[in-house]
């Protein structure tokens, strides 16, 4: 089977078994004191890792709530079970399945379902992204003050001196009021169809960010750190706009 196919099925079944228990979420376990685990997180991450390993016995796999075998393998998936934990417990319905492939060092493909909206964002290195059939293309607006915004804060709020609250307050006063969907995958899926301008956040980890990010960059945006330099899913930091107001981001993290 096709890898892009396969990955669209892994995430639409994934995103059915989060669809099943949304609304009666149940917490197993917690890594800090506002990061949790849900019943549905496990359930979404063992189907997935369990259809990688027959389908694709010699694939490495990274995801967010087990930890598997190191292997050194030349395709590795890369997955976030449940991207927007905290919406899913309160039955705020955003939040969505994601999946990418990697190849060697890069993102070679990447697949976001929101079971609730039933949207399919995907997009393939060189190729383009798309929303269902729908080819995604970023915003055209070139002033901040028009742009709408978006952004998360860390779980360890609480302790970090990377609070992210400045950024927030300056783009608050700068811009349309920015967002905070607690979703970082559908963050960069919107930015990519134009819903949103930008997103920025610090300590995201590559499952979050590593399908929508090339998403942005198929949908002719710009992906980088906050100095706008190269973005690397596997460094937490990440800035994706619609490539006109790049500038004014990069000056408004300084
Ligand atoms: C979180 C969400 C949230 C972002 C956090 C992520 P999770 O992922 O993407 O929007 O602000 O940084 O950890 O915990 O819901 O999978
Ligand atoms: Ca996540
Ligand atoms: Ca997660």
């Amino acid at each position: 089977m096709e890898t892009l196919d396969f990955a669209r099925d892994l995430a639409r079944g994934a995103g059915a078994i989060l669809r099943q228990h949304f609304g009666q979420a149940q917490v197993t376990s917690q890594k800090g004191p506002i990061d949790f685990v849900t019943e549905a997180d496990l359930a979404s991450e063992r189907f997935m890792v369990e259809t990688i390993h027959r389908q694709f016995p010699e694939h490495g796999i990274i995801t967010e709530e087990t930890k598997e075998k190191k292997t050194v393998a030349e395709y590795t998936w890369v997955l976030d079970p449940l991207d927007g934990t905290i919406n899913y417990l309160h039955g705020y319905p955003h939040f969505c399945v994601t999946v990418a492939l990697r190849k060697g060092e890069e993102i070679i493909l990447g697949v976001v379902y929101d079971p609730v909206r039933d949207e399919l964002f995907w997009g393939e290195r060189g190729k383009g992204a798309f929303l269902g059939e729908k080819r995604l293309q970023v915003s055209s607006t070139k002033d901040l003050i028009r742009a709408l915004v978006t952004t998360g804060f860390p779980y360890d709020i609480a302790t970090t001196p990377r609070t992210n609250l400045r950024e927030f307050s300056y783009l608050a006063l700068h811009g349309q009021g920015p967002r905070c969907s607690g979703s970082a995958a559908l963050d960069l899926c919107y930015v990519a169809a134009g819903r949103l301008d930008g997103y920025w956040e610090a300590g995201v980890k590559p499952w979050d960010t590593a399908a929508g990010g090339l998403f942005v960059t198929e949908a002719g945006g710009m992906v980088s750190d906050y100095q706008g330099k190269p973005w690397h899913p596997f460094r937490g930091e990440v800035l994706a706009t619609n490539g006109q107001l790049h500038p004014a981001l990069v000056d408004a993290l300084k």
